[in-house]
């Protein structure tokens, strides 16, 4: 814990340990660096500041990304504190340096309990945001519980991912959602990019930093094949392993056939797997029956947002010693197999690597600053309900991105978007 004063301004924290703030800072300018359309917007609201007097509160992954959206944020004027969005994926020396050098309220570290983890989440609430930027909704969703302290000066909130999303979505369902969302994920910016070569990349990063296994020649299973599942199983392959795709949609599978991968049921699959990798955002995609076919040896990984994918209690139950092979690998001892989990199940990109990479990170959080922005200029006036990202902010983000790295599109003359709108040429 601690508390530290600037100008009269009080800002508390619980973060692990305050001397790793240079380390922590280093680490963000790197991905500044890496952060051309965010920083675009850094530059262009630091000085008129149009969030000045704005409170935003923020629950997501504690990173060096998640350092430059802050600083964006508070360079364009509003108050900000933060918390991490999962007990296991904050880096604590961002963490010092957001609390130390940019002078944010910022309850996080690594490895935190259950009840420590929700503790943190209303701590950040404290300053009474007016706004709230979330990822998996677990910030929003404790709002509506002390809701009626909060309402009269909520204008809004944001959310990151797909799983976040569905939840807020099905609390706007039951008529239980009591202020506007912005659909970060739904922005094409975010989820054709941060999902599919986001999570591809780092939850691969992930189990080779905990493993250091060669995927060439493995049979991988990918469970679910949503954006997610799509970016892994593509990455996978490219690294020479067989994958196999498992899926309940049919249309999803049928996709995942056509672009050329096995698809089965994780009945048969659990027989042959070397690696296992669930992205379905469901419970128990490896359960029971499961986990007694897996063969030994076999590695398993989440890379969907909670820790349900996986059945852990029943790895618990089933062995009959487990044992810390390093900080990520947890080794059970089944009867006549090991079985490894990595990361506890947590989302695997970030327990075991440093999430996505900065440059997907770039649109993803160029989307959430400017949602917050326009929640920002709406002053409270929207219905509750959850809203998606307006078509012109997507194509403003691409396009800054593109800029970003030089590239040239073409522009469509008169006729041609005369012929696009039209209906009277045909054959
Ligand atoms: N989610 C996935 N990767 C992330 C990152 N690098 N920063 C913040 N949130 C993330």
């Amino acid at each position: 814990m601690g508390i530290i004063s600037l100008n009269h301004i009080m800002v508390n924290y619980r973060i692990k340990d305050e001397s790793l703030a240079q380390d922590g800072k280093n680490r963000i300018d790197w991905a500044e660096e890496h952060m051309p359309v965010l920083v675009s917007l850094k530059d262009k609201y630091c000085n008129i500041k149009p969030l000045t007097g704005i409170r935003v509160s923020g629950c997501l992954h504690v990173t060096k990304e998640t350092g430059v959206l802050i600083r964006t944020l508070k360079s364009s004027g509003a108050d900000v504190s933060w918390c991490g969005c999962n007990p296991l994926s904050t880096q604590d020396d961002v963490a010092a340096s957001i609390a130390i050098d940019e002078r944010v309220s910022i309850y996080a570290s690594k490895g935190v309990s259950t009840d420590q983890y929700y503790h943190d989440i209303n701590s950040a609430t404290k300053i009474r945001p007016n706004i709230t930027i979330d990822d998996g909704a677990d910030l929003t969703v404790e709002i509506h519980k002390f809701i009626d302290d909060f309402t009269s000066e909520l204008y809004g909130g944001t959310e990151e991912t797909t799983t976040g999303v569905i939840r807020l979505r099905a609390l706007q369902k039951v008529g239980k959602l009591m202020y506007p969302i912005i659909a970060v994920n739904d922005a094409e910016t975010k989820h054709d990019f941060d999902n599919v070569y986001g999570t591809g990349q780092s939850a691969l990063d992930g189990i080779i930093r905990a493993t250091n296994i060669l995927f060439s020649g493995k049979n991988v299973i990918v469970a679910g094949y949503g954006h997610v599942g799509k970016g892994i199983s593509k990455k996978a392959a490219g690294l020479g392993a067989n994958v196999t795709v498992t899926e309940v949609d049919p249309i999803s599978a049928l996709k995942a056939k056509l672009d050329g991968f096995t698809v089965t049921t994780m009945k048969q699959a659990s027989s042959f797997g070397d690696i296992f990798i669930t992205t379905t955002g469901c419970k128990d995609v490896i359960g029971k029956e499961d986990i007694n076919e897996l063969k030994d040896g076999a590695i398993l990984a989440n890379a969907g947002h909670f820790n349900v994918e996986i059945a852990v209690s029943e790895l618990e139950q089933q062995s009959s010693s487990k044992i810390q092979i390093n900080e990520n690998i947890m080794r059970y001892d089944l009867n006549h197999k090991k079985i490894y989990l990595i990361g506890e199940g947590r989302l695997v990109n970030l327990v075991a690597a440093e999430g996505h990479p900065s440059e997907v990170m770039d649109m993803s959080f160029a989307n959430q600053f400017m949602s917050v922005l326009k929640l920002a200029e709406s002053k409270g006036s929207l219905s509750p309900l959850v809203y998606n990202i307006p078509r012109e902010q997507d194509q403003e983000i691409a396009l800054a991105k593109l800029r970003s790295m030089n590239v040239d599109i073409d522009i469509l003359t008169q006729e041609q978007e005369a012929y696009l709108n039209g209906f009277s040429q045909g054959t």
